[in-house]
């Protein structure tokens, strides 16, 4: 468990390339001040941009963060249409931001099963927006399972007409939804949950994880600058072997 830190506490020539985060307790945060589990996503949000501040501080290249799962979709009704209409209102409130800052948005997850189609407009035009960016590249997971982008990989493969030999660990990877990710180095979730969820099975096969308290309303940057300090500790202990 990652506690928060300052930017000066880890070194800044051995910061993880990218770092995938899962923001989990939007919920149990609005619960705990009794408020509806929708103000805990809205909170969600403010958090998410001190997630990208505090690794654009860093200097971290990729970031991912996993917006809305394949699992969601089991949501009571109303919750499922809040997230996908609060993820539509967000995308076109803070594009013109994350593109002032230099982020290049990119989406990982199935486009062609359930998303409504506004969404669909909302997240064509944020990437097509941010695509010349290069100061950081934020990957949201939507409508993302891993074993989804697992099976979408070898569909893609056996529509290609590739031949069992032909299916390599390469070949796999240069089929998953955006072939030009770059493997995590770091994992976090918040809330205290010691589990993955379907996320990035593939990528995150060799990531240190972080399982960090903090529910996500309350996540700021100076909790990614923590998790960076704990990385570089284990990836000092593993170096000095
Ligand atoms: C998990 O908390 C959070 C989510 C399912 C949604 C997170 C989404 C955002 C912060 C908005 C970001 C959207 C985009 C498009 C970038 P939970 O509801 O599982 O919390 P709980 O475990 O306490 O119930």
């Amino acid at each position: 468990m990652a506690d928060p830190a300052a930017l000066d506490s880890f070194d800044p020539a051995n910061v993880p390339n990218h770092i995938a985060i899962i923001m989990d307790g939007n919920g149990r945060w609005a619960t705990a001040q009794g408020l509806p589990r929708t103000e805990g996503h809205k909170r969600g949000e403010d958090a998410l941009f001190e997630a990208v501040e505090g690794c654009l501080a860093a200097g971290v290249s990729w970031m991912t963060v996993y917006a809305f799962s394949t699992e969601n979709w089991r949501r009571p009704k109303d919750e499922v249409k809040f997230l996908l209409n609060y993820s539509r209102g967000l995308l076109r409130r803070r594009r013109d931001e994350l593109n002032d800052r230099g982020v290049r948005i990119r989406f990982v997850g199935r486009r062609d099963w359930r998303v409504p189609n506004g969404v669909l407009n909302e997240m064509d035009k944020a990437e097509s927006l941010t695509r010349h960016n290069d100061k950081m590249t934020l990957v949201i997971a939507f409508n993302y399972g891993g074993r989804a982008e697992i099976v979408d990989a070898v569909r893609a493969m056996v529509d290609e007409g590739l031949k069992g030999k032909q299916i390599t660990e390469k070949a796999i990877a240069r089929h998953l939804y955006d072939p030009e990710m770059p493997d995590p180095e770091l994992m976090i979730r918040t809330s205290g949950e010691s589990r993955t969820s379907n996320y990035l099975m593939w990528q995150l096969a060799y990531s240190e994880m972080i399982f960090a308290d903090v529910l996500w309303p309350d996540f700021t940057r100076e909790h990614i600058y923590g998790a960076i300090a704990e990385y570089q500790r284990r990836e000092r202990r593993f170096g000095g072997v």
